[in-house]
């Protein structure tokens, strides 16, 4: 209880699967939680699940791939809590019409590239900024994934849009750690969300990538958990690293 006492978190994409659970997560550990989440009805949700439960949240729609709306989530949650610790930039992730590079369609490259990097960067952006700001330090939280991590097969898109966030996680953590800035991320393996879910019903890729986990598929808290070691002063040694939760996937 209480590893995130005092601490005010942006989680992006919270209103649904993996940012949900690391919402609800930080609110029981002591977070004040804001949600940037493009679905307004399921952000709202989320942030009444928090608010039940005795937690303090708020819900700011946002798209993440539009540079204004997140300047101003960030700014929303500064102007109404006073501090800003932690952004997690979970929003994102794969789809059916993602393939290989010969066969994907060119505007699935595009849409990628703009939700989970462009997307990210844009998080980085007004989220470091804002830690800079304050000037008492911070976490940055991205999320990429296994598919950045091992070779793989049928979504080289998603593929190369995460790829690119590891390797942007790296080179921010070196830029920020003058601040007392830290930049890491999370890389689940297929994890049970309701679009993964669905997902593993209309391809044969992310049931794959489940051959090599080896306690089956993750659950969305097992993500949230090194979410949480990664937002909390437990990790205050740690930046530049890339967080897998992949039951062994990549070890194996
Ligand atoms: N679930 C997995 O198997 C898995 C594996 C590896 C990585 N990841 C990554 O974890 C993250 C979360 O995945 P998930 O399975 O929980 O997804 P999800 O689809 O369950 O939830 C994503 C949430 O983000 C929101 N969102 C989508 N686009 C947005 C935008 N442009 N602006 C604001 N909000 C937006 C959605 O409305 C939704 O609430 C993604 O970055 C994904 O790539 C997931």
């Amino acid at each position: 209880m209480n590893r995130l006492e005092g601490k005010v978190a942006l989680i992006t994409g919270g209103g649904a699967g993996i940012g949900r659970e690391s919402a609800l997560l930080f609110a029981r550990e002591g977070a004040t939680v804001v949600i940037a989440e493009r679905d307004t009805e399921a952000g709202q949700e989320t942030v009444s699940q928090i608010r039940g439960a005795g937690g303090e949240a708020l819900f700011i729609q946002t798209d993440v791939t539009e540079a204004t709306e997140v300047e101003r989530a960030v700014a929303a949650a500064v102007e109404r809590y006073g501090r800003f610790d932690v952004i997690y930039n979970n929003a994102g992730g794969s789809s059916a019409r993602d393939a290989r590079v010969t066969d994907a369609p060119i505007e699935e490259f595009w849409a990628k590239i703009k939700v989970d990097l462009f997307g990210t960067w844009l998080g980085c952006r007004y989220g470091i900024q804002a830690m800079m700001d304050a000037g008492n330090g911070g976490s940055v939280i991205n999320c990429t994934s296994i598919f950045a991590l091992i070779g793989t097969h049928g979504k080289d898109a998603y593929t190369a849009a995460k790829g690119a966030v590891s390797a942007l996680t790296r080179s921010m953590a070196v830029e920020y750690a003058q601040y007392k800035i830290r930049v890491n991320a999370v890389a689940p393996g297929a994890t049970a969300t309701a679009r993964v879910l669905k997902l593993l019903q209309e391809d044969n890729v992310t049931s794959k990538s489940l051959d090599g986990q080896l306690f089956g598929i993750i659950k969305p808290e097992d993500v949230a958990y090194a979410a949480l070691y990664l937002a909390s002063d437990e990790s205050k040694s740690t930046t530049g690293h890339i967080l897998s939760v992949d039951g062994g996937l990549t070890i194996s």
